[in-house]
């Protein structure tokens, strides 16, 4: 048995137990459970919500207090019969909130969670936080970024202070272009829309392509701010696992064999969450494939310059001469998630469409900003701050990697990424990330949890660290407490949660 709209956040500031009892008065207030009912066993209800079995005690010892619930030794706990119909203090008459349930499905239930769960990590400050995937904001280049914003404003005045052209700045799109046509792509800026952030450029481009229903062939894992996107829309995700060289095509040729996408989304350089980059050879195989089924490619490429080794592989638009690639990048990574300044290439029969959308979705990206931007640009300020923050990224990762060689108990695994923001842990499957994660945060660490980032709910014995935004010098205490935690739950044996590498398989 099940407590009907029972979810909870993992993120949510409010404790789990508290979560849990608010779901079970909800239910209860709504009509959904009977005075009277038995509960489902904390065990059981521990198992459902991938949570410890006593924060579901404590969830049924609250209830208690309350006279919400009476627990009867050895035959459980069951929901007080003089609820019935009464309405607890201040509620609303029946009837008189129906319309704060009347949401659309992109924003109820699961769907809302993990909307939330995403956004409330990547805000996060709370204790030695592994969980965002924001850049090191301790090394924004505040002073250069106000002088070219100051000098915009003297020499463009008002102009800057209107709404701009719906595409965007037609000199920052050139620049754009022109940054792209050196790494081989066949760009002007009259395909380029600017967005604000990629993630608007994401919804535009799936908005565009996708109605209802329609499949899209992604990774498995992959960024969530796309599986968001994608549910808000009602496409139907289809997730494709990755190998050492990225998203597998045997795999990929069945997914589309089978399901006929319109879409293809892949992150070929520096996948989040895997950290993986798409070789060459693999990069080929995938376009051949999507040109063969006759479906779009969505390319995510977020992280491109933060490359700390080796050499660039040519872009997915680069290869494929613009054509059936919708290509999109960001500013945030590589230098500051506040401008929330994106941007899409796009064949431009497409990018009109994409314009029209953004029309009705804001009106424009901030003429200011961009234009802030476009002279920080041309002044060179974004290849000094890339080098002054490649070697501090390279710094944070290998005291990262160095503090898991020292802490992580065998059987953990980790990648070794030569680039991006992120390093991605397997944890033995006896070690649940759920509720890992719950432990470490009471111990003040986050990271970001492996479900998150998995198109089916599994992934649960995964988890991501981010480097970027953490201070150097609190990586190694942070993650003494992770692999202290991870010690506990292996000498503890096979946890109550499910496996999730049993149900790890693409959804087919
Ligand atoms: C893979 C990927 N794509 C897109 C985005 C969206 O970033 P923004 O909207 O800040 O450009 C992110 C942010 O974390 C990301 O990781």
């Amino acid at each position: 048995m099940s407590i009907p709209g029972l979810n909870i956040n993992l993120e949510n500031e409010i404790p789990v137990y508290r979560q849990i009892a608010e779901g079970v008065r909800a239910a209860l207030a709504a009509g959904d459970l009977s005075p009277g009912l038995r509960l489902p066993p904390t065990r059981d209800l521990a198992r459902q919500l991938g949570v410890n079995r006593n924060t579901v005690v404590a969830a049924y010892e609250l209830l208690a207090t309350e006279g919400v619930v009476h627990s009867h030794t050895g035959r459980g706990t069951f929901l007080a019969e003089a609820a019935s119909g009464e309405s607890l203090p201040g509620a609303p008459a029946p009837g008189d909130d129906d319309w704060l349930t009347a949401f659309s499905s992109a924003v109820q239930g699961p769907a809302l969670e993990r909307l939330l769960s995403a956004y409330r990590l990547a805000i996060s400050s709370e204790g030695i936080s592994f969980a965002s995937s924001q850049p090191a904001n301790d090394l924004a280049p505040v002073k250069e970024f106000s002088s070219a914003m100051a000098s915009v404003l003297a020499e463009m005045g008002a102009s800057v202070l209107t709404y701009g052209p719906m595409a965007g700045s037609p000199r920052l799109r050139e620049t754009i272009a022109a940054g792209m046509r050196g790494g081989g792509s066949r760009v002007t800026a009259g395909n380029v829309l600017i967005t604000n952030g990629s993630q608007q450029a994401l919804e535009l481009v799936f908005r565009t392509l996708l109605d209802r229903d329609n499949a899209v062939v992604l990774e498995d894992p992959t960024f969530t701010g796309a599986l968001s996107a994608l549910g808000s829309l009602g496409a139907r995700t289809v997730g494709v696992p990755l190998d050492e060289e990225g998203m597998r095509p045997d795999l990929l040729a069945l997914a589309l064999e089978r399901h006929r996408p319109r879409v293809i989304y892949v992150q070929p350089t520096f996948q989040n969450p895997t950290t993986r980059v798409m070789s060459l050879p693999r990069r080929r195989e995938i376009l051949a494939l999507a040109t063969r089924y006759d479906c779009a490619v969505v390319e995510d490429d977020w992280a491109g310059e933060l490359r700390y080794e080796g050499d660039p592989i040519p872009t997915l638009h680069a290869l494929d001469g613009g054509r059936r690639v919708l290509y999109v990048s960001t500013f945030s990574k590589k230098l500051m998630p506040g401008l929330r300044v994106g941007w899409v290439v796009a064949p431009e029969r497409v990018r009109d469409r994409l314009v029209a959308l953004k029309q009705v979705e804001d009106c424009g990206t901030s003429p200011l900003l961009q234009e802030a931007l476009q002279r920080f640009l041309e002044e060179g300020g974004l290849e000094r701050h890339l080098k002054r923050v490649r070697p501090a990224y390279v710094e944070r990762r290998d005291r990262l990697q160095n503090a898991l060689d020292q802490h992580f108990p065998d059987g953990v695994h980790w990648t070794r990424p030569t680039g991006g923001l992120f390093i991605w842990v397997t944890l033995p499957g006896e070690v649940d990330s759920n509720e890992l994660f719950l432990a470490a945060r009471q111990r003040g660490v986050l990271f970001s949890r492996g479900e998150l980032f998995h198109v089916g709910g599994s992934g649960r014995d995964t988890l991501r660290l981010g480097f970027g935004g953490v201070a150097p010098e609190r990586i190694p205490e942070g993650i003494a407490v992770l692999g202290e935690l991870i010690r506990e739950r292996l000498s503890e044996g096979p946890s109550a949660a499910v496996d999730s590498r049993a149900e790890a398989m693409p959804i087919f």
